[in-house]
């Protein structure tokens, strides 16, 4: 595909950083660039720590392990999300509860949260005893879809309430902050995980960060990634993983992180014009932007708000032959093979939704020129076929009138 979905924009001092882990030879998990880089996401995120792993898959499986979350235990998470958030529950040893979705947010319903853990689950010392299956509702984990604000502030006071901690899945998040400035971990929830995939605004190569305001939470996370070692010999006090990231990883990390604000700049900068493609559709609609803070805009592009839903599989079709990477967006998790028999609510927004998204080419190096392309072909497809609707709508009318 001569035009992909999000590549990473190694140009900064990526080659430069990597050079010196080779010559230091710190290329394993101890290294200078690892504690570089994250002391610089707690910085990011508001914690006074952060660890760093090797991917936010684990970030999430082992935040939520952190928290003494394991078998027997039930995580609510909404089934609209990368499948990586479900699996990060499961790995955990603990069971998904699906949610579906907010029409307008995309994120989990908070609303529908609250009335499932009211009607569904009665108090228990731990949670919330989830009545039908017996098992113990400790988590909520919410998703900051595509890097879009969520009101963390009322996710943090409904678990509150009932005794649940928050693993915020901010894997597309990087650079969140909350409307009034305050960073992530600073809004009370438990633990606030990220991904530096090769697809994220940020890369390792593969990565991730857990942040926490609570220095327990952090200091049992860094335990249970580095084998459980205690001291200096080999001693160990827990079954635990080799999860660390490596000074290689970090030293990417590093370079990129020095060109956030660039980043973050050019995915606005790209979405404001998805967004003005979309305006001028009358069968296009924009990204959500979710007032809670900002929004980072990881993916962007345009959803399809028309009836027709077999158009959408034409335009990603034109896409493709326009050399344009537009794939179908992340089916939900409930409709996946491995989560069939998971406990999930009815999904009527979510199983509507994912089919109507188009991810549109968002790389950071995205060029001018490439962006100009996408959009021409995009918008050649849809005056086409808003074209046609219309005049079919017009001969319609027309045969209408001279039948009457
Ligand atoms: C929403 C979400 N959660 C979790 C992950 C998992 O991150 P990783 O690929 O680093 O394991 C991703 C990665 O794309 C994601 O988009």
């Amino acid at each position: 595909m001569r035009i992909p979905l999000a590549i990473p924009d190694l140009t900064g001092n990526e080659a430069a950083y990597l050079q010196e882990c080779i010559t230091s030879t710190f290329v394993s998990s101890v290294g200078p660039f690892v504690n570089r880089f994250a002391s610089e996401i707690a910085d990011l995120s508001g914690s006074e720590h952060a660890v760093v792993v090797n991917s936010g898959t684990v970030a999430l499986q082992i935040a939520l392990e952190s928290l003494g979350i394991s078998s027997g235990d039930l995580v609510m998470v909404p089934s609209l999300t990368f499948i990586a958030s479900a699996n990060a529950i499961r790995h955990a040893g603990a069971d998904v509860w699906l949610v579906d979705c907010d029409r307008d947010l995309w994120s989990l319903d908070l609303s529908l949260c609250r009335h499932l853990i009211e009607t569904e689950t009665e108090p228990h010392p731990k949670g919330r005893r989830h009545v039908a299956s017996g098992r113990i509702l400790r988590a909520i984990m919410p998703v900051m879809i595509m890097g879009a604000s969520i009101d963390l502030d009322a996710f943090a006071a409904l678990s509150r309430e009932f005794g649940l901690s928050v693993v915020v899945d901010a894997a597309a998040a990087i650079g969140a902050v909350a409307r009034d400035g305050r960073k992530l971990a600073q809004i009370g929830v438990d633990a606030v995980c990220y991904s530096f995939n090769g697809n994220k605004t940020v890369t390792c190569g593969g990565g991730g960060a857990i942040s926490a305001s609570d220095n327990d939470l952090i200091a049992r996370a860094a335990h249970l990634i580095s084998t459980g070692r205690v001291g200096e010999n080999y001693e160990h006090d827990i079954v635990a993983y080799n999860h660390r990231m490596t000074n290689i990883q970090a030293a990417l990390g590093v370079a990129q992180l020095e060109r956030l604000t660039l980043f973050l700049r050019r995915k606005r900068e790209i979405s404001t014009s998805y967004d003005e493609l979309a305006a001028r559709h009358q069968n296009l609609s924009a990204f959500p932007t979710p007032p809670f803070g900002t929004n980072t805009r990881w993916f962007s592009g345009v959803w399809y708000n028309g009836e027709d839903l077999a158009v959408c599989d034409r335009f990603r079709a034109h896409m493709k032959d326009a050399g344009v990477d537009l794939r179908q967006f992340w089916k939900p998790v409930h409709l996946q093979r491995p989560y069939a028999d998971a406990i999930a609510s009815p999904m009527p927004v979510a199983e509507d939704l994912w089919r109507r998204i188009f991810p549109l080419p968002c790389s950071t190096g995205l060029s001018a020129v490439d962006l100009a392309t996408v959009i021409a072909a995009a918008d050649e497809f849809w005056s086409r076929t808003e074209g046609r609707a219309t005049g079919d709508a017009i001969a319609a009318g027309r045969a209408e009138a001279e039948c009457g």
